[in-house]
Protein backbone atom coordinates (compact mmCIF):
# COMPACT_ATOMS: atom_id res chain seq x y z
CA UNK A 1 0.00 0.00 0.00
CA UNK A 2 0.92 3.57 -0.03
CA UNK A 3 1.31 6.01 2.21
CA UNK A 4 0.41 9.59 1.76
CA UNK A 5 1.82 12.20 3.89
CA UNK A 6 -0.24 15.33 4.19
CA UNK A 7 0.58 18.52 4.04
CA UNK A 8 3.53 17.71 1.31
CA UNK A 9 2.79 20.68 -0.99
CA UNK A 10 0.11 21.48 -3.02
CA UNK A 11 -2.76 19.48 -3.09
CA UNK A 12 -0.40 16.24 -2.49
CA UNK A 13 -2.23 14.73 0.48
CA UNK A 14 -4.64 13.11 -2.01
CA UNK A 15 -4.07 10.55 -3.98
CA UNK A 16 -4.82 12.13 -7.56
CA UNK A 17 -3.45 15.27 -8.82
CA UNK A 18 -6.68 17.85 -9.11
CA UNK A 19 -6.66 20.34 -11.97
CA UNK A 20 -8.81 23.39 -11.98
CA UNK A 21 -10.94 23.42 -15.28
CA UNK A 22 -12.86 27.00 -14.71
CA UNK A 23 -15.20 27.94 -17.64
CA UNK A 24 -17.75 29.53 -18.63
CA UNK A 25 -20.49 26.33 -18.05
CA UNK A 26 -23.39 28.40 -18.54
CA UNK A 27 -24.89 31.95 -19.25
CA UNK A 28 -24.20 34.10 -22.53
CA UNK A 29 -20.86 31.87 -23.51
CA UNK A 30 -22.19 28.28 -22.72
CA UNK A 31 -21.21 26.26 -25.93
CA UNK A 32 -17.61 27.94 -25.52
CA UNK A 33 -16.75 26.76 -22.18
CA UNK A 34 -18.62 23.37 -22.59
CA UNK A 35 -16.15 22.94 -25.45
CA UNK A 36 -13.32 24.14 -23.57
CA UNK A 37 -14.19 21.76 -20.59
CA UNK A 38 -15.18 19.27 -22.83
CA UNK A 39 -11.38 19.39 -25.00
CA UNK A 40 -9.61 19.21 -21.88
CA UNK A 41 -11.50 16.25 -20.29
CA UNK A 42 -10.76 14.32 -22.79
CA UNK A 43 -6.93 14.93 -22.40
CA UNK A 44 -7.12 14.27 -18.82
CA UNK A 45 -8.79 11.17 -19.86
CA UNK A 46 -6.48 10.27 -22.18
CA UNK A 47 -3.62 11.02 -19.92
CA UNK A 48 -4.82 8.73 -17.06
CA UNK A 49 -5.14 5.77 -19.27
CA UNK A 50 -1.36 6.26 -19.82
CA UNK A 51 -0.78 6.48 -16.40
CA UNK A 52 -1.25 9.70 -15.70
CA UNK A 53 1.26 12.74 -14.23
CA UNK A 54 3.54 12.07 -11.79
CA UNK A 55 2.72 8.59 -10.80
CA UNK A 56 -0.56 9.27 -9.77
CA UNK A 57 -4.37 10.17 -11.90
CA UNK A 58 -5.26 13.40 -12.78
CA UNK A 59 -8.49 14.54 -11.33
CA UNK A 60 -10.75 17.41 -12.87
CA UNK A 61 -12.44 19.45 -10.53
CA UNK A 62 -14.85 21.70 -13.14
CA UNK A 63 -15.83 25.14 -11.97
CA UNK A 64 -18.53 27.40 -13.54
CA UNK A 65 -17.63 30.99 -14.04
CA UNK A 66 -21.25 31.63 -15.23
CA UNK A 67 -19.97 33.65 -18.24
CA UNK A 68 -18.96 37.06 -15.79
CA UNK A 69 -15.78 38.44 -14.84
CA UNK A 70 -17.18 38.57 -10.93
CA UNK A 71 -18.50 35.12 -10.82
CA UNK A 72 -14.67 34.08 -12.31
CA UNK A 73 -12.92 36.19 -9.34
CA UNK A 74 -15.49 33.47 -7.11
CA UNK A 75 -15.01 30.16 -9.37
CA UNK A 76 -10.82 30.59 -9.13
CA UNK A 77 -10.97 31.19 -5.47
CA UNK A 78 -13.22 27.96 -4.59
CA UNK A 79 -10.70 26.48 -6.80
CA UNK A 80 -7.56 27.66 -4.58
CA UNK A 81 -9.00 27.50 -1.25
CA UNK A 82 -11.62 24.51 -1.30
CA UNK A 83 -11.06 22.41 -4.32
CA UNK A 84 -7.16 22.52 -3.86
CA UNK A 85 -6.04 21.97 -7.37
CA UNK A 86 -2.46 22.02 -8.26
CA UNK A 87 -3.15 24.62 -11.46
CA UNK A 88 -5.77 26.16 -13.84
CA UNK A 89 -6.68 26.12 -17.23
CA UNK A 90 -9.79 27.37 -19.31
CA UNK A 91 -11.86 30.69 -19.67
CA UNK A 92 -11.79 32.20 -22.99
CA UNK A 93 -13.38 35.49 -22.86
CA UNK A 94 -10.24 38.12 -21.76
CA UNK A 95 -12.85 39.88 -19.62
CA UNK A 96 -13.11 36.61 -17.14
CA UNK A 97 -9.63 35.58 -17.49
CA UNK A 98 -8.50 39.37 -16.56
CA UNK A 99 -10.51 38.79 -13.37
CA UNK A 100 -9.61 35.22 -12.51
CA UNK A 101 -6.16 35.89 -12.94
CA UNK A 102 -6.06 38.43 -10.15
CA UNK A 103 -6.69 36.05 -7.72
CA UNK A 104 -4.08 33.52 -9.39
CA UNK A 105 -1.75 35.72 -8.93
CA UNK A 106 -2.30 36.73 -5.36
CA UNK A 107 -2.60 33.09 -4.09
CA UNK A 108 0.28 31.96 -6.54
CA UNK A 109 -1.86 29.60 -8.49
CA UNK A 110 -0.57 28.55 -12.17
CA UNK A 111 -3.20 29.50 -14.43
CA UNK A 112 -3.10 28.45 -18.17
CA UNK A 113 -5.98 30.36 -20.08
CA UNK A 114 -7.36 28.95 -23.57
CA UNK A 115 -8.61 31.20 -26.07
CA UNK A 116 -8.13 35.10 -24.01
CA UNK A 117 -6.42 36.98 -26.60
CA UNK A 118 -6.65 40.58 -25.05
CA UNK A 119 -2.88 41.24 -23.56
CA UNK A 120 -4.02 42.22 -20.67
CA UNK A 121 -4.39 38.98 -19.48
CA UNK A 122 -0.90 37.99 -19.51
CA UNK A 123 0.08 41.54 -18.54
CA UNK A 124 -0.67 43.94 -15.97
CA UNK A 125 -1.97 46.87 -17.20
CA UNK A 126 -1.18 49.17 -14.50
CA UNK A 127 2.89 48.10 -14.35
CA UNK A 128 2.71 47.04 -17.82
CA UNK A 129 4.91 44.02 -16.33
CA UNK A 130 4.28 40.19 -17.63
CA UNK A 131 2.46 38.44 -14.25
CA UNK A 132 4.05 35.70 -12.25
CA UNK A 133 1.38 33.09 -12.77
CA UNK A 134 -0.83 33.75 -15.80
CA UNK A 135 -0.21 32.25 -19.35
CA UNK A 136 -1.94 31.08 -22.05
CA UNK A 137 -2.22 28.77 -25.14
CA UNK A 138 -3.33 31.14 -27.97
CA UNK A 139 -2.17 33.65 -29.93
CA UNK A 140 -2.95 37.42 -28.71
CA UNK A 141 -5.07 40.22 -30.35
CA UNK A 142 -2.30 42.49 -31.84
CA UNK A 143 -1.43 39.99 -34.17
CA UNK A 144 -5.15 38.60 -34.69
CA UNK A 145 -6.28 42.76 -35.58
CA UNK A 146 -3.07 42.76 -37.96
CA UNK A 147 -4.16 39.77 -39.64
CA UNK A 148 -8.15 40.37 -40.09
CA UNK A 149 -6.70 44.31 -41.44
CA UNK A 150 -4.68 42.59 -43.96
CA UNK A 151 -7.32 40.60 -45.39
CA UNK A 152 -9.08 42.98 -46.01
CA UNK A 153 -6.88 44.90 -47.68
CA UNK A 154 -4.80 42.55 -49.58
CA UNK A 155 -7.59 39.89 -50.07
CA UNK A 156 -10.55 41.47 -50.24
CA UNK A 157 -8.88 45.10 -51.36
CA UNK A 158 -11.40 46.89 -49.49
CA UNK A 159 -10.53 50.06 -47.80
CA UNK A 160 -13.22 52.03 -46.15
CA UNK A 161 -13.95 49.88 -43.09
CA UNK A 162 -17.35 50.34 -40.10
CA UNK A 163 -16.18 49.21 -36.46
CA UNK A 164 -19.02 47.66 -34.16
CA UNK A 165 -17.60 47.45 -30.96
CA UNK A 166 -18.87 45.74 -27.92
CA UNK A 167 -18.08 48.38 -24.98
CA UNK A 168 -18.84 46.03 -22.20
CA UNK A 169 -15.72 43.45 -23.62
CA UNK A 170 -11.99 43.79 -22.98
CA UNK A 171 -11.43 41.53 -25.71
CA UNK A 172 -13.77 43.23 -28.35
CA UNK A 173 -12.94 47.03 -27.45
CA UNK A 174 -9.19 45.56 -27.37
CA UNK A 175 -9.52 43.48 -31.29
CA UNK A 176 -11.19 46.73 -32.82
CA UNK A 177 -8.03 48.77 -31.15
CA UNK A 178 -5.27 46.56 -33.22
CA UNK A 179 -7.73 46.52 -36.22
CA UNK A 180 -7.51 49.98 -36.31
CA UNK A 181 -4.18 50.36 -36.11
CA UNK A 182 -3.24 47.87 -38.79
CA UNK A 183 -6.14 49.06 -41.20
CA UNK A 184 -5.32 52.54 -41.20
CA UNK A 185 -1.19 51.64 -41.20
CA UNK A 186 -1.88 49.67 -44.83
CA UNK A 187 -3.80 52.80 -46.06
CA UNK A 188 -7.15 52.22 -45.33
CA UNK A 189 -9.75 54.60 -43.19
CA UNK A 190 -11.94 53.85 -40.50
CA UNK A 191 -15.06 55.71 -41.68
CA UNK A 192 -17.40 54.71 -38.54
CA UNK A 193 -17.30 53.61 -35.07
CA UNK A 194 -19.99 52.50 -33.35
CA UNK A 195 -20.53 50.73 -29.72
CA UNK A 196 -23.02 48.04 -28.30
CA UNK A 197 -23.93 46.53 -25.05
CA UNK A 198 -23.71 42.14 -24.87
CA UNK A 199 -27.07 41.90 -24.29
CA UNK A 200 -28.38 44.23 -26.71
CA UNK A 201 -31.08 43.20 -28.75
CA UNK A 202 -31.85 45.62 -31.34
CA UNK A 203 -28.89 46.99 -33.65
CA UNK A 204 -30.84 48.98 -35.89
CA UNK A 205 -30.18 52.15 -34.98
CA UNK A 206 -26.34 52.13 -35.13
CA UNK A 207 -26.37 49.65 -38.14
CA UNK A 208 -28.62 52.39 -39.93
CA UNK A 209 -26.21 55.23 -38.91
CA UNK A 210 -23.01 52.59 -40.51
CA UNK A 211 -25.31 52.35 -43.81
CA UNK A 212 -25.48 56.03 -44.27
CA UNK A 213 -21.75 56.45 -44.38
CA UNK A 214 -21.99 53.32 -47.03
CA UNK A 215 -18.55 51.85 -45.67
CA UNK A 216 -17.02 48.79 -48.31
CA UNK A 217 -16.92 46.61 -45.39
CA UNK A 218 -17.96 46.00 -41.14
CA UNK A 219 -15.45 44.90 -38.79
CA UNK A 220 -17.22 43.27 -35.80
CA UNK A 221 -14.76 41.79 -33.32
CA UNK A 222 -17.50 40.38 -31.27
CA UNK A 223 -19.03 37.47 -29.45
CA UNK A 224 -21.45 34.82 -31.53
CA UNK A 225 -24.48 35.98 -29.86
CA UNK A 226 -23.66 39.86 -30.70
CA UNK A 227 -23.05 39.02 -33.81
CA UNK A 228 -25.26 37.26 -35.49
CA UNK A 229 -27.91 39.42 -34.54
CA UNK A 230 -26.00 42.15 -36.30
CA UNK A 231 -25.09 40.43 -39.50
CA UNK A 232 -29.08 39.24 -39.33
CA UNK A 233 -30.43 43.24 -38.94
CA UNK A 234 -27.73 44.34 -41.10
CA UNK A 235 -28.54 42.17 -43.98
CA UNK A 236 -32.51 43.33 -43.53
CA UNK A 237 -31.37 46.84 -43.87
CA UNK A 238 -29.80 46.03 -47.01
CA UNK A 239 -26.36 46.22 -45.98
CA UNK A 240 -24.73 43.98 -48.65
CA UNK A 241 -21.02 44.51 -47.53
CA UNK A 242 -18.24 41.93 -46.18
CA UNK A 243 -18.99 41.76 -42.14
CA UNK A 244 -15.64 40.62 -40.57
CA UNK A 245 -14.98 39.33 -37.38
CA UNK A 246 -12.53 37.47 -35.04
CA UNK A 247 -12.51 34.00 -32.92
CA UNK A 248 -15.84 35.47 -31.32
CA UNK A 249 -17.52 34.31 -34.15
CA UNK A 250 -16.78 30.23 -33.69
CA UNK A 251 -19.78 28.90 -32.54
CA UNK A 252 -22.35 26.41 -33.92
CA UNK A 253 -24.82 28.97 -32.86
CA UNK A 254 -23.41 31.73 -34.83
CA UNK A 255 -25.57 29.81 -37.84
CA UNK A 256 -28.50 29.44 -35.45
CA UNK A 257 -28.70 33.03 -35.09
CA UNK A 258 -27.74 34.99 -37.27
CA UNK A 259 -29.03 32.37 -40.44
CA UNK A 260 -26.87 31.05 -43.24
CA UNK A 261 -27.94 33.41 -46.06
CA UNK A 262 -26.97 36.44 -44.06
CA UNK A 263 -23.98 35.30 -43.01
CA UNK A 264 -22.70 34.92 -46.66
CA UNK A 265 -20.15 37.30 -47.58
CA UNK A 266 -18.36 37.23 -43.93
CA UNK A 267 -15.54 35.96 -42.64
CA UNK A 268 -13.34 35.70 -39.13
CA UNK A 269 -10.10 34.96 -37.87
CA UNK A 270 -9.38 31.71 -36.03
CA UNK A 271 -7.18 30.04 -34.01
CA UNK A 272 -8.23 26.64 -35.46
CA UNK A 273 -10.04 25.34 -38.89
CA UNK A 274 -12.02 21.34 -38.74
CA UNK A 275 -10.52 21.66 -42.66
CA UNK A 276 -7.12 21.20 -41.02
CA UNK A 277 -5.56 18.42 -42.37
CA UNK A 278 -2.58 17.22 -40.31
CA UNK A 279 -2.54 13.98 -38.99
CA UNK A 280 -2.40 15.05 -34.85
CA UNK A 281 -5.70 17.07 -36.00
CA UNK A 282 -7.19 14.26 -38.02
CA UNK A 283 -6.77 12.03 -34.51
CA UNK A 284 -8.02 14.54 -32.20
CA UNK A 285 -11.28 15.69 -34.38
CA UNK A 286 -12.15 11.54 -34.70
CA UNK A 287 -11.72 11.07 -31.26
CA UNK A 288 -13.75 13.79 -30.08
CA UNK A 289 -16.56 13.20 -32.80
CA UNK A 290 -16.16 9.34 -30.81
CA UNK A 291 -16.65 11.06 -27.06
CA UNK A 292 -19.12 13.86 -27.88
CA UNK A 293 -20.97 13.06 -30.88
CA UNK A 294 -20.12 16.42 -32.46
CA UNK A 295 -17.36 17.75 -34.18
CA UNK A 296 -14.66 20.55 -32.04
CA UNK A 297 -15.04 23.73 -32.51
CA UNK A 298 -11.85 26.35 -31.57
CA UNK A 299 -12.23 26.07 -28.15
CA UNK A 300 -12.42 22.56 -28.10
CA UNK A 301 -9.25 22.07 -29.64
CA UNK A 302 -7.65 24.82 -27.76
CA UNK A 303 -9.30 23.11 -24.00
CA UNK A 304 -7.56 19.93 -25.54
CA UNK A 305 -4.30 21.58 -25.62
CA UNK A 306 -4.15 23.59 -22.77
CA UNK A 307 -4.69 20.31 -20.56
CA UNK A 308 -2.11 18.88 -22.54
CA UNK A 309 0.80 21.79 -22.11
CA UNK A 310 -0.49 21.96 -18.57
CA UNK A 311 -0.14 18.43 -17.96
CA UNK A 312 3.44 18.05 -19.71
CA UNK A 313 4.29 21.00 -17.54
CA UNK A 314 3.75 19.28 -14.48
CA UNK A 315 5.71 16.23 -15.64
CA UNK A 316 8.50 18.62 -16.59
CA UNK A 317 8.96 20.50 -13.32
CA UNK A 318 8.48 16.84 -11.20
CA UNK A 319 6.33 18.57 -8.84
CA UNK A 320 2.86 19.75 -7.92
CA UNK A 321 4.62 22.70 -6.27
CA UNK A 322 3.03 25.80 -8.19
CA UNK A 323 6.68 27.56 -7.97
CA UNK A 324 7.77 24.54 -10.28
CA UNK A 325 4.41 24.23 -11.75
CA UNK A 326 4.71 28.11 -12.96
CA UNK A 327 8.71 27.89 -13.69
CA UNK A 328 7.79 24.49 -16.59
CA UNK A 329 5.12 26.38 -18.26
CA UNK A 330 7.28 29.27 -18.55
CA UNK A 331 9.90 26.88 -20.36
CA UNK A 332 7.22 25.60 -22.50
CA UNK A 333 9.13 25.08 -25.85
CA UNK A 334 8.08 23.20 -29.21
CA UNK A 335 4.87 21.35 -27.38
CA UNK A 336 3.31 18.99 -30.06
CA UNK A 337 -0.45 20.13 -30.01
CA UNK A 338 -3.63 20.50 -32.22
CA UNK A 339 -3.34 23.91 -33.21
CA UNK A 340 0.32 23.37 -33.84
CA UNK A 341 3.37 23.58 -32.07
CA UNK A 342 3.24 25.35 -28.89
CA UNK A 343 5.97 27.64 -27.41
CA UNK A 344 5.45 30.26 -24.84
CA UNK A 345 7.21 33.54 -25.15
CA UNK A 346 8.52 35.91 -22.64
CA UNK A 347 4.94 37.13 -22.31
CA UNK A 348 3.44 33.42 -21.23
CA UNK A 349 1.76 33.83 -25.05
CA UNK A 350 1.60 31.74 -27.63
CA UNK A 351 3.04 32.39 -30.85
CA UNK A 352 1.00 31.12 -33.38
CA UNK A 353 -0.97 31.17 -36.72
CA UNK A 354 -4.21 32.17 -37.30
CA UNK A 355 -7.01 30.72 -40.07
CA UNK A 356 -9.28 33.22 -41.97
CA UNK A 357 -12.90 31.15 -42.47
CA UNK A 358 -15.32 32.09 -44.73
CA UNK A 359 -18.77 31.45 -43.86
CA UNK A 360 -20.91 30.17 -46.99
CA UNK A 361 -24.51 28.50 -46.43
CA UNK A 362 -24.24 28.09 -43.13
CA UNK A 363 -20.65 26.19 -43.70
CA UNK A 364 -17.50 27.29 -41.95
CA UNK A 365 -15.09 27.58 -45.28
CA UNK A 366 -11.35 27.25 -44.78
CA UNK A 367 -9.60 30.24 -46.63
CA UNK A 368 -6.18 30.35 -45.72
CA UNK A 369 -3.70 30.25 -42.64
CA UNK A 370 -1.10 33.45 -41.81
CA UNK A 371 1.65 32.85 -39.97
CA UNK A 372 2.72 35.07 -37.37
N1 LIG B 1 -10.46 35.45 -27.85
C1 LIG B 1 -11.72 35.69 -27.23
C2 LIG B 1 -11.51 36.58 -26.00
O1 LIG B 1 -10.42 36.85 -25.64
C3 LIG B 1 -12.44 34.45 -26.87
C4 LIG B 1 -12.53 33.32 -27.84
C5 LIG B 1 -11.50 32.44 -28.05
C6 LIG B 1 -13.67 33.09 -28.56
C7 LIG B 1 -11.58 31.40 -28.96
C8 LIG B 1 -13.78 32.05 -29.43
C9 LIG B 1 -12.71 31.20 -29.66
O2 LIG B 1 -12.40 37.03 -25.36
Amino acid sequence: FTLILSGCGGGSASKDIKIGLLNEMTGGNATFGTSSANGAKMAIKEANAKGGVLGKQIQAVIADNKSEPSESVNAMTKLVTQDKVVAVTGIFASSNAIAASSVAEASKMPFLAVGATNPKVTVDEKSGKVKDYTFRVCFIDPFQGTVGANFVLSTLKLKQAAVLIDSSSDYSKGLAAFFKEAFTKGGGSILAEESYLQKDQDFKTILTKVKALNPQVIYVPGYYEEVGKIVKQARELGITAPIIGGDGWDSPKLVEIGTAPALNNTYFTNHYSVDDTSAASKTFVEAYKKEYGQAPDALAVLGYDAANVLIDAIKRANSTEAAKIREALAATKDIAAVTGSTTLNASHDAVKSAVIIEMKDGKQMYKATVKP
